[in-house]
């Protein structure tokens, strides 16, 4: 109803503005401390309006183990002209001689834990460094993984924050959302510009899910990131005889601790870990094997999951581009939920003594 022709009471036409997408909206920027967000129909709708920012003949320049949606979804943007160039951020040199290189760098893609293989990128120096060589270089980060309560990109010097809400925010599997947070009027304008012509808004029953959600956020980061911890301390005890590598930021042995210690609150609710006898064959038979974790691909809900990325949430990398960027074909990712942490490592215990891998 409005008021009269064309002056609406506050919401016109739920495309554009929704009470309930509003109170979420404005969740997630005081969470992320930003300027504004926006609610999509889904973690790739968010990253797809984000990439609309861009034009022919921009350039991307993307964390080398991309989630393999984001991938999929840079790859198809090729076609209209923006190229994506990978690298590995842990490494710095090699991203400031590629941001020198190219011709039109506009964008750079973090994700920090990567997914699967959970490298830490040290965000603020990568922030610092790019915005020294080229100032109008947006940098994005995908903070799925760390959800608010671990990191908070835009303090660290971040542009935009993405969160494929279906997982930490919205926090019980049952819900497929995405959010994006901006630091500045500028580009939440152009955003919104970009949501209300392309039309993947949350609904706003999804919308109601991830507030509920984000009531029990702190708690459940918590509560994840010490299973986490305590599992893969198990898991590294059982290095050099069934696991041959085990990916958690927060074990002291990992390359990347010391960047994770500095940049995280938690170290998060992620594992991966490949096998020994590194055949996709042995990975199957692991992952279809335990009771508790149940085969799935999603992560970051109340139970535990395991997925084999190589053939369920990494499929649409090329085999020589996982294998480049560490994803192995026995490599086995785990998202730890809320669960007995006793009974989350009896049960892969059980699994992996079941099984002569
Ligand atoms: C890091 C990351 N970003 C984005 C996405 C895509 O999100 P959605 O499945 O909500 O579209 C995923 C999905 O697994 C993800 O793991």
């Amino acid at each position: 109803m409005q008021n009269s022709p064309g002056v609406h009471k506050g919401f016109d036409y739920t495309r554009t503005n929704n009470p309930t997408r509003k109170i979420l909206e404005k969740l997630i920027t005081k969470l992320e401390y930003g300027f504004g967000s926006l609610a999509f129909s889904s973690g790739l709708a968010s990253i797809e309006a984000t990439i609309k920012l861009l034009k022919y003949n921009d350039e991307i320049i993307a964390v080398d183990d991309i989630y393999g949606g984001t991938f999929r979804l840079l790859n198809l943007y090729e076609k209209f002209g923006i190229r994506t160039h990978y690298v590995d951020m842990t490494i710095l040199d090699k991203l400031i001689s590629l941001i020198s290189k190219l011709k039109n760098p506009k964008l750079i893609w973090i994700e920090s834990p990567t997914n699967p293989t959970l490298k830490v990128s040290d965000i603020k120096k990568i922030c610092e460094i790019s915005k020294k060589i080229n100032n109008n270089i947006l940098i994005v980060v995908d903070n799925t993984f760390s959800s608010p309560v671990i990191q908070n990109p835009i303090k660290l010097g971040a542009d935009i924050v993405i969160h494929s809400a279906t997982k930490y925010l919205s926090g019980h599997s049952d819900v497929l959302a995405g959010l994006v947070t901006v630091k500045n009027i500028n580009l939440y304008e152009k955003l919104k510009y970009i949501q209300n012509s392309t039309g993947g808004i949350l609904s706003p029953m999804d919308c109601w899910l991830t507030i509920r959600g984000c009531q029990t956020l702190f708690l459940r980061m918590k509560k994840q990131s010490y299973n986490a911890y305590k599992i893969a301390r198990f898991l590294e005890k059982k290095k050099d005889t069934v696991i041959k590598t085990v990916y958690y930021p927060g074990l002291s042995s990992n390359k990347n601790y010391l960047i994770a210690l500095k940049q995280q609150k938690y170290f998060g609710g992620i594992i991966s870990f490949s096998l020994y006898k590194n055949t996709i064959y042995n990975a199957k038979k692991f992952v279809s094997s335990t009771r508790i974790f149940k085969l799935a691909e999603s992560l970051g809900g109340t139970k535990s999951l395991i997925c084999h990325p190589a053939t369920m949430t990494h499929k649409s990398t090329p085999p020589n581009i996982r294998k480049k960027v560490g994803i192995e074909d026995s490599l086995i990712r785990l998202s730890i939920g809320i669960e007995n942490v006793e009974d989350l490592i009896n049960d892969l215990n059980d699994s992996l003594s079941n099984f002569s891998l």
